[in-house]
């Protein structure tokens, strides 16, 4: 509710500030039903800017939902007519150009529903700032070029809040009247408002220490209410290893004495990167065998990886404004992917976030919402925090990774982190230090950066027996986008090979290559390979070089072939795919079909190739997601995809028991829990395994996943365990309520489980009706404030194809009207949660006219935040 009228702001309307904040002085005085915030800055006049002559520019300040409490300028209590509070900003006259601005502001943290800002989790104080949560604080020039530094005094009451955490070190500390205490911490890096942060809280914390390259002894430590402090070792281990893989690969090191997290239960987003005090939502922090599934231990890792590299890409280096967000995102997704894979299985890492872009970022690219990775223009920021801006911008700067090689690449982030250190900076700085620096040509590589979309890259080839010429023609174009009607053709870096009749690699030039990176930059070009002895079959795309969509009319021979000879496991992955995709589609068509003989037999053998990658080997045995489906259908009929998908699991199951079977139980043995990679790939493929052995329809089946419910050690096997009685074909319903119930005993005092616990009923296609969820909303341990059991319990059931589709449209009524009560609560998880209505257009006529109306409802509120209004107004 920021502003009567959303308005919409541009990036080429940037200015650079009138003023700037050369040192920012808090004194937070927190209390019970309020908190005193003084704010004593020092301001200054940009002498770079120009003036009208003799006068000095007023100076405009952020601030929101504040109360007023004093102002003075140099001393001076400033009357009415010399300040002006006019929606969101505060007006000061200006007298000097240098002076002292001291603001006192009453803030209710208590009442804060948004979580942005100060505001109180489970008894504790804690802040979100990014992106622009500060002016919920205090009035400042609340924007991510205006950066100062910053000490911070937090005064509380000792028993209820025994740690008071801000940014940078501890300098002065002590004892006041009426039990209450003080801290004050010193920041001595520069930084924008948004990466400030302030905890206060009875926490505990484990402690451990890391040595820097250049010898500087660094304090960790990992803070959380004392009930959940066995569980933060891993998120340890994992901070400890990014500290060094970030000395190592990057040549980053930390710059203060102390490092800490902080584990908070509600949170809007995962983690925020605030200067030496990162707050973390809980469930990416909290760990332990018994309550955390392998996948949980790998966020985690990835998180805590992704917020400390931070501390360069974003905190030394920030951005100049937030249309350059990917700037810090893009590049540090792509510097945690990096991470990951160097710690865990790299093919595996390449083939998640491959399938998650091209599942949720394409669709988003396919939207109302798309937008390219550095956005022209918002109404709301926080709607920018995309799958766009995040993980396509990972590839774009993957892509630079992969034209300039290693080497160069390194050289470029060196001058870049040289160049800009302390600034505030913009994604068109990156590229020209990427250039400068390698003495690549770029020019042409930046419409990534403007132009939104979903290249799409049309393969054709020709062979000539007479000559041995091999010719391979690659056509690209990009459809339309909101706003983009034309586009330019991209530099596309396509990893390239072929294969003979043998599955053998060929040379591709006279150096003998076997594997190539062409770099498309024509709307169409032709690469013509020599001395080919039978028509090659092309491995396209390698490792997903590139954020695009590759046509290229394989027959499915061909894939299965690609499937057991391609030596990039992306493509022998995708190879699967889409043979999965073709199988599926074609019973969504013709229902009453048998499903495709070649794709049963094919899966046959990937579970019988003992020689393969166990961890590969899981993520071909994946069917195409039903969401995935979804995006590659031109009209979707959510219940045919369903039952298609189904039917071809059920299939493959049914043909290969008892080699699945064979499998699990080799797979199937009792040892310590680690989250090590070898073990992860042995539990991901029994538990592949179980999944498929319980789409058979019998009884002995969902005996199995029972067992190994009852007697797992682990949360990964007990957790797979459940959601395969749950989607058993072989239907035992008492058995589904006394697992769900024993799930429910076992961990309902840990939050982050219970989380759980709703997503896997409400996203169930046999139990996740919305009389069901309605329900689960009235239960005990469910929480409307809480983000975490707001995505799991309505994001689930949202996600769930078959009832939230179902006819009639009670779903999206459901949805409709939980978006409108959330807006006055948190306007950022609305936005959020309402994304599927925003796909209505690609729905089959009916269904698409049900969404549709859910949206108009929406619409019609009064007072919409403008995170909502935006996303409503650009969907219909
Ligand atoms: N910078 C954080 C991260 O990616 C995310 C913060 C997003 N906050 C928000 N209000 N949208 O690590
Ligand atoms: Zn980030």
């Amino acid at each position: 509710m920021k502003d009567a009228q959303p308005r919409t702001i541009y990036l080429k309307d940037y200015q650079a500030p009138d003023y700037w904040i050369d040192t920012t002085h808090l004194t937070f005085d927190l209390h019970e039903d309020y908190a005193l915030v003084t704010s004593v800055l020092q301001m200054r006049l940009n002498g770079e800017k120009e003036f009208e002559s003799g006068t000095l520019p007023a100076l405009t300040l952020h601030g929101e939902e504040l109360d007023l409490v004093s102002l003075h300028r140099d001393g001076e209590e400033l009357e009415g007519d010399q300040y002006q509070l006019a929606k969101g900003t505060l007006i000061v006259s200006v007298k000097q150009p240098t002076f002292e601005l001291q603001v006192v502001t009453r803030i209710r943290p208590q009442e804060n529903t948004s979580l942005e800002g100060l505001y109180k989790s489970n008894g504790m104080f804690c802040t979100q700032c990014e992106a622009e949560g500060f002016r919920k604080i205090t009035y400042y020039l609340d924007r991510p070029d205006v950066m100062s530094v910053f000490t911070t005094k937090v005064i509380a009451s000792q028993a209820r809040y025994p740690v008071l955490l801000a940014n940078g070190n501890a300098i002065d500390k002590g004892e006041l009247e009426n039990d209450r205490h003080y801290v004050t911490w010193e920041d001595p890096f520069k930084k924008p408002s948004y990466l400030f942060a302030l905890v206060a809280g009875d926490l505990e914390c484990i402690e451990d220490r890391f040595t820097t390259m250049s010898g500087r002894d660094v304090t960790l430590k990992i803070f959380t209410e004392s009930h959940n402090i066995h569980k933060c070792d891993h998120a340890m281990v994992s901070l400890k290893k990014s500290m060094r893989w970030d000395e190592e690969v990057y040549g980053r090191e930390y710059d203060l004495d102390i490092f800490m997290i902080v584990a908070v239960d509600h949170f809007n987003m995962g983690a925020m990167e605030n200067k030496g005090l990162n707050i973390f939502n809980s469930s990416c922090v909290l760990a332990s065998p018994e309550t955390a599934t392998d996948a949980t231990y790998q966020r985690i890792e990835a998180i805590v990886a992704h917020e400390y590299f931070h501390n360069w890409s974003g905190n030394r280096v920030t951005c100049r404004d937030w249309f350059q967000l990917s700037l810090k995102e893009g590049f540090t997704v792509f510097r945690d992917a990096e991470f990951s894979a160097d710690m865990n299985s790299r093919g595996v890492k390449r083939i998640q976030d491959a399938s998650l872009l091209r599942t949720a970022q394409f669709a988003e690219d396919a939207g109302p919402m798309a937008h390219p990775i550095r956005p022209e223009s918002f109404i709301e920021i926080s709607n920018f925090y995309t799958l766009t801006v995040y993980e396509k911008g990972c590839e774009v700067v993957r892509m630079i990774h992969t034209i300039l090689g290693a080497g160069q690449f390194r050289k470029g982030t060196d001058l870049y982190f040289d160049r800009h250190d302390g600034e505030a900076a913009t994604c068109e700085d990156f590229v020209k230090a990427m250039e400068d620096a390698s003495g690549v040509d770029l020019t042409q590589f930046r419409h990534w950066y403007s132009q939104a979309g979903t290249p799409v890259m049309t393969v054709t080839d020709k062979y000539d027996a007479e000559s041995g010429d091999y010719h391979l023609t690659i056509a690209q174009s990009c459809p339309a986008t909101p706003g983009q009607e034309q586009k330019k053709p991209f530099h596309i870096p396509v990893g390239i090979a072929l294969l003979d009749e043998q599955g053998q690699l060929l040379p591709l030039n006279a150096a003998g290559d076997k594997e190539q990176v062409l770099s498309i930059k024509q709307s169409e070009e032709t690469f013509v390979v020599k001395g080919c002895k039978s028509k090659p079959l092309p491995s396209l795309l390698r490792n997903f070089s590139a954020p695009v969509r590759v046509r290229y009319d394989y027959s499915k021979d061909d894939l299965v072939f690609l499937m057991k000879h391609d030596t990039d496991s992306f493509n022998r992955w995708d190879a699967c795919q889409r043979l999965g995709v073709a199988a599926i589609e074609q019973l969504v068509e013709q229902p009453q079909q048998a499903v495709d003989p070649q794709l049963v037999d094919a899966f046959g053998a990937v579970i019988a190739d003992a020689a393969m990658d166990k961890a590969v080997k899981a993520e071909m045995l994946c069917l195409p997601s039903e969401a995935s489906l979804a995006e590659q259908a031109d009209v979707i009929q959510p219940l045919a995809i369903v039952a298609a998908r189904k039917k071809v699991k059920q299939a493959i199951a049914v043909a290969h028991k008892d080699a699945l079977q064979a499998l699990y139980n080799e797979l199937n043995h009792e040892r310590v829990y680690k989250p090590e990679a070898a073990d992860i790939a042995e539990r991901t493929l029994k538990n592949v395994c179980l999944g498929y052995l319980s789409a058979v329809n019998e009884a002995e089946c969902v005996q199995l996943a029972a067992k190994q419910y009852d007697d797992a050690s682990n949360m990964t096997d007990r957790r797979a365990a459940l959601g395969c009685v749950i989607d058993a074909h072989y239907r035992d319903e008492a058995l589904v309520e006394r697992l769900l119930t024993d799930f429910y005993d076992r961990y309902k005092g840990n939050s982050n489980v219970m989380d759980d616990w709703f997503a896997v009923q409400s996203s169930s296609a046999e139990l996740g009706t919305v009389e069901k969820v309605k329900a689960l909303m009235q239960h005990d341990s469910f929480d409307s404030t809480s983000p975490n059991k707001l995505r799991s319990l309505i994001g689930g059931f949202t996600r769930n194809m078959t009832h939230f589709h179902t006819a009639g449209g009670t779903g999206y009524e459901f949805l409709a009207d939980r978006v409108i009560e959330l807006d006055k609560q948190n306007p950022q998880v609305a936005s959020r949660i309402m994304t599927p209505l925003t796909r209505w257009k690609k729905f089959e006529p009916v269904t698409s006219g049900l969404m549709k109306n859910a949206l108009e409802r929406i619409k019609a509120v009064h007072n919409l935040s403008t995170d909502v209004y935006e996303v409503v107004n650009k969907s219909l």
